[in-house]
């Protein structure tokens, strides 16, 4: 999938084997920069809410969103409905042809200010939590620079939330220092009733403000747009 835009937002700003140029936004002093939020999607049917959380997310005055998303996730929304880069796994490997090509996943660790993976799925979570990275959007994760905040919003089935595992590896990513906004109780879409769906998009969206302005300060960002 090409992304939706030629390069990554401030993308030339994160490679510092480039001379920042007066044209580019992060060229400019850091106090005015916007936000950069990096949100991560995986194959869980809480999928479906990507535009609204995207949506949402840019209601935000100062805030620049992108996507990464895996290729399970692209099952439960339209492209043309994400107005932001979308990012997959193809992307990396078509951005790097040589040297002085971008590393993708790099870049955009680079690029973030703050991770938002939502929803992140027990494949996902699993992987994270022991350290696979055979994609995009874990390869990321397991880049992440742990001084810049990092959200995950779990999202499964009842039963899959119920076993043993998943508690072990949400701690696991508790104790990597990543921020859990906890999943709810509700009917499901497979129609169980229980513990497992991802939080309400208005709960996550309140959640990344509260955590971007604590974080605003120390990283040399203007808190006041938030
Ligand atoms: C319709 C459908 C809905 C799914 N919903 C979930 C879910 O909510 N949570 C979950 O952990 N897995 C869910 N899965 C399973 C994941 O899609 C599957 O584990 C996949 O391999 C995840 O890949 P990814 O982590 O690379 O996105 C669902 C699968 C299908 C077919």
């Amino acid at each position: 999938m090409e992304p939706s835009s030629g390069r990554l937002p401030g993308l030339e700003a994160t490679r510092p084997h480039m001379e920042p140029r007066a044209s580019c936004p992060a060229a400019a002093p850091s106090v005015e920069r916007q936000f950069r939020v990096l949100v991560g999607v995986t194959g869980s049917v809480a999928a479906l809410k990507l535009p609204l959380l995207v949506s949402q997310l840019l209601d935000i005055p100062g805030l620049e969103v992108a996507v990464v998303t895996t290729e399970r996730a692209k099952h439960f929304y339209s492209p043309q409905d994400i107005p932001v880069t979308l990012y997959s796994d193809a992307d990396e490997w078509e951005m790097w042809k040589c040297r002085s090509d971008p590393v993708l996943h790099i870049d955009l660790r680079r690029w973030a200010d703050l991770m938002l993976v939502a929803p992140l799925d027990a494949n996902t979570l699993g992987k994270v939590a022991s350290g696979i990275c055979d994609n995009l959007l874990t390869c990321v994760i397991r880049a992440w620079d742990r001084g810049k905040p990092l959200l995950f919003c779990p999202a499964m089935n009842t039963a899959m939330w119920e076993h043993p595992l998943t508690s072990q590896q949400v701690g696991q990513l508790q104790a990597f220092g990543y921020i859990e906004i906890p999943c709810v109780a509700k009917k499901l879409v497979c129609g169980d009733q229980g513990l497992g769906a991802m939080a309400e998009v208005d709960t996550i969206v309140d959640k990344v403000k509260e955590v971007l302005s604590q974080h605003a300060l120390s990283a040399g960002l203007n808190p006041g747009s938030l």
